[in-house]
């Protein structure tokens, strides 16, 4: 099956300019896609820029409407869709050619989004037909207790966040451990491997249905290989190294 790799570039670049050429550049280097989807989710104000400059990749966001927590003020409603002010709703994201969704992002955690919230995004998202992809991952405190914890504590995150969804054909789960985002210390290929398994067979048995799982944290054109070969690991969220293209090239020819 093909893998999918998905580069996450968070908020970069600076400026238009600078991502209608990385998005040119990208999509001319990363041609070969027999055995790999690739995904560009850029920010969101640059996602017609670079769905123009696309021809063989294929377009994500990094997240999705943030449905507003119980008590506060009600999201106004459009239709049957909730959204709210300077958020984009899952079909706005569809109409620009969107086909991921990345929601859970560790980033966006940190900034207060809770498993309810990350619920409703997938709930929303899922229904409009657009595939998403679940970040879930451990912190390091969790991490030094050892793999067992880690694993309890992935699972109760995805049961959280899926509660309530049981068709999950479209879903993906990318497993990022926190501590290994943006540190330059990936997680051991051996250790993302026995993760991967473990989510797949939970999701067996809670949803009776297989999910893809990525791997996400310091992916470099170096260690690819060693997470993309296994065939518990179907793809990688790249953020850093997909900023510079002849990297991210690299990293995409590991899948091939
Ligand atoms: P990184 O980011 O590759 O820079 O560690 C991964 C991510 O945040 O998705």
């Amino acid at each position: 099956m093909r893998e999918i790799i998905i580069a996450n570039w968070k908020e970069n670049p600076k400026t238009a300019k600078e991502a209608i050429r990385l998005a040119g550049e990208t999509n001319r280097r990363v041609k070969n896609l027999k055995n790999a989807e690739v995904v560009i989710a850029p920010p969101h104000p640059f996602l017609p820029l670079v769905k123009n400059r696309l021809s063989n990749l294929e377009l994500g966001a990094q997240d999705v409407f943030l449905a507003a927590p119980k008590g506060r003020a009600s999201p106004s409603r459009t239709g049957r869709e909730t959204i709210c002010i300077g958020e984009a709703s899952p079909r706005q994201l569809k109409s620009l050619g969107v086909k991921y969704v990345i929601i859970g992002h560790s980033e966006r955690r940190a900034l207060g989004e809770t498993d309810e919230i990350i619920n409703k995004k997938a709930k929303e998202t899922l229904k409009i037909g657009l595939k998403v992809v679940l970040c879930v991952g451990e912190p390091l405190s969790v991490r030094r207790k050892g793999r067992v914890a880690a694993g309890r504590f992935v699972k109760n995150q995805i049961r959280r966040d899926l509660k309530s969804i049981s068709k999950i054909k479209n879903l993906l789960i990318a497993y990022e451990p926190i501590w290994a985002i943006g540190t330059g210390r990936a997680d051991k290929p051996e250790d993302a491997v026995e993760m991967a398994r473990f989510i797949k067979e939970s999701l067996v048995i809670s949803h009776k249905s297989k999910v893809r799982v990525l791997y996400g944290g310091s992916v470099n054109s170096k260690n690819a290989r060693a997470f993309l070969s296994p065939k518990e690991i179907d793809g990688a969220l790249v953020g850093k190294k997909s900023l510079k293209a002849s990297d991210f090239q690299k990293i995409v020819q590991s899948a091939i």
